[in-house]
């Protein structure tokens, strides 16, 4: 089975109103990991790589893994450049087949964000690959920028609604990650745990409003720190003290407001530390690789499955 293209995930899952679990992959034990859990769950999947993956593991290794992966699994899946930062990265990999790519351009003022993100769409459009574009900044919510006085405020660190339909319709990308709250990593939170959702239905309604109808966006920094990981890993000898994530039900909210993918890689971390931890702690002999890996890749699989069913329900829609 080839790959399924990025669009046509998006189109289905707007219509079905469930999230597109977008997962971050760099080796093996991962990529058989969240294909197998999709696989059980007949649940369609976005394959995310990053610049870091891809020199970590190679492009290449990359490549051929995910065919593997194709070839065996039946559900639809799509791969995805995540966070590019140049146009020529988003060339390399629209050039290899990816069926969507990310210009993270968001650290540019406006205009260059906009004239660097239409360069990639150009030239990905005549290659038959989708673009995702980023406006905001992933700061976090120690930021925080809510509503004031009935407005939202420009100018900062998240998205602004009006800002958004600009930036979408002057630089033709076809998802917008934005920024309500949310951040990268494990310590996304000092403070109440929460993203902006008021801001994120703005923004949903601003695009909506201004012609570009269910237009999909992106929910970065969608971990949730699972926090019975979190202690299995601080049980087995981890620090990770004050490990805080999105709750659970935030994500659920942003699905259902219209975040039609959401992207995971801490947790998958989090998930593949807790496993290797547990067995180097209880086994301290132990030195075969596939005892300590094979353990670790059932926990990220028990993970991926509970996000496409309990949080994303992307579950039981790979054939719809
Ligand atoms: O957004 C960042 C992703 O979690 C990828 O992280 O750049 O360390 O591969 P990375
Ligand atoms: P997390 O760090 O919350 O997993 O976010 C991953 C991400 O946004 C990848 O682009
Ligand atoms: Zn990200």
């Amino acid at each position: 089975m080839p790959l399924t293209h990025t669009r046509d995930l998006f189109a289905k899952a707007l219509k079905g109103k469930y999230a597109l679990g977008a997962f971050n992959v760099n080796n093996m034990e991962l990529i058989q990991a969240i294909v197998e859990a999709c696989e059980e769950e007949k649940a369609p999947l976005i394959l995310q790589i990053s610049k870091g993956a891809r020199q970590y593991a190679n492009p290449v290794y990359l490549k051929k893994l995910i065919e593997a992966a194709v070839s065996l699994s039946n559900i639809p899946i799509a791969v995805h450049l995540d966070h590019g930062d140049t146009f020529d990265l988003c060339k390399q990999c629209i050039d290899e087949g990816f069926t969507s790519v990310m210009i993270d351009a968001s650290h540019e003022p406006f205009e260059k964000n906009v004239e660097i993100s239409k360069k990639v769409v150009e030239y990905a459009h005549k290659h038959n690959c989708s673009v995702e574009g980023e406006l905001g900044h992933l700061v976090g919510a120690q930021f925080d920028e809510g509503e004031e006085g009935g407005s939202f405020s420009t100018g900062g660190h998240y998205t602004h609604p009006e800002e958004a339909v600009k930036f979408v319709k002057e630089s033709g990308v076809d998802s917008l990650a934005i920024a309500i709250g949310n951040s990268h990593g494990a310590y996304k939170f000092k403070g109440e745990q929460h993203l902006d959702l008021e801001r994120l239905k703005a923004i949903k309604k601003a695009l909506m409003d201004a012609g570009l109808g269910d237009y999909p966006l992106v929910l970065h920094g969608a971990s949730s720190v699972p926090q019975d990981l979190v202690a299995e890993v601080n049980k087995y000898g981890g620090k990770m003290p004050d490990a805080q994530g999105v709750p659970e039900a935030d994500i659920e909210v942003a699905r259902r407001v219209g975040c039609t993918k959401v992207n995971i890689d801490t947790d998958l971390r989090i998930a593949l530390t807790a496993g290797i931890r547990k067995v180097f702690t209880e086994s301290p002999k132990e030195f075969d690789p596939r005892k300590y890996l094979g353990p670790a890749r059932a926990r990220v699989k028990e993970l991926v499955r509970h996000k496409v069913k309990n949080v994303l329900c992307c579950a039981g829609h790979a054939f719809d």
